[in-house]
């Protein structure tokens, strides 16, 4: 079974290249995966195709409209009544490599991407399951933040990533540590030479001192990680 996307957006042109390119298009073109783009815009109910209209209570900016979102909801709901249908939105639950995990686990995700101030409160309340942010900063709309959830769990699915030992050693797969340093030819690039503990074939050292290169780099920089 392959991994099911779906993707609610009024930009569906937006993710022309990240699907036809990168690791996401080879997971598709092999059938891993599959992405269903829908323009939330066809689902408008007035002549004109408006998705958005004015806050009641005044304000500014506009309003994603209840009829064109619950449409494209809907639609995918009944295309794929299974999947989790996930908002993007800064106020959702801040994303993290465990939650891409729980999602390529499953059978799939839609994603709704919404843009303006927002979406009416109403969508939220009856037709979406989960909220993700993908960091504390505001984005354009949805679509970008798609993107990231969609790259970060698509790579998770198995048989995305040719060789799933990539997938255990690096950053974020253990939260509490970052990564190693990484070298490779020439061993001495403009007199800046590569660590001799890596030349020496010793894989028990090499370990040790990748551990606690992972370790040092973690207290200086992302002491919130073991802080947690
Ligand atoms: N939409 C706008 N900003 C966002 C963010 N940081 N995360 C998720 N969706 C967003």
């Amino acid at each position: 079974m392959s991994f099911a996307i779906e993707i609610l957006t009024l930009f569906p042109e937006f993710f022309d290249s990240p699907l036809s390119t990168s690791l996401i298009g080879k997971a598709c073109d092999a059938e891993l995966a599959t992405v269903l783009r829908t323009n939330i815009r066809d689902f408008a109910t007035d002549k004109h195709h408006t998705t958005d209209d004015l806050p009641f209570g005044g304000g500014a900016g506009m309003v994603l409209k209840c009829e064109p979102a619950v449409g494209a909801l809907e639609a995918a709901r009944d295309r794929n009544p299974s999947l989790p249908r996930i908002y993007l939105t800064p106020q959702g639950e801040r994303f993290t490599q465990a939650i891409a995990a729980e999602l390529a686990a499953g059978p799939g995700m839609i994603l709704f991407c919404g843009h303006y101030e927002g979406v009416d409160e109403r969508v939220r309340e009856g037709w979406i399951d989960r909220e993700i942010c993908i960091g504390d900063y505001v984005l354009t709309g949805g679509e970008p933040a798609a993107l990231v959830l969609l790259d970060a769990v698509v790579r998770l699915v198995p048989g995305v990533v040719g060789n799933p030992e990539s997938l255990v050693e690096e950053s974020f797969t253990d939260p509490r540590r970052i990564e190693h340093p990484h070298y490779t030819r020439p061993r001495d690039f403009r007199g800046m030479e590569v660590p001799e503990v890596l030349l020496s074939g010793h894989h028990a050292k090499i370990e040790a001192w990748r551990r606690e290169q992972s370790e040092a780099r973690t207290r200086s920089r992302r002491p919130d990680l073991i802080d947690d």
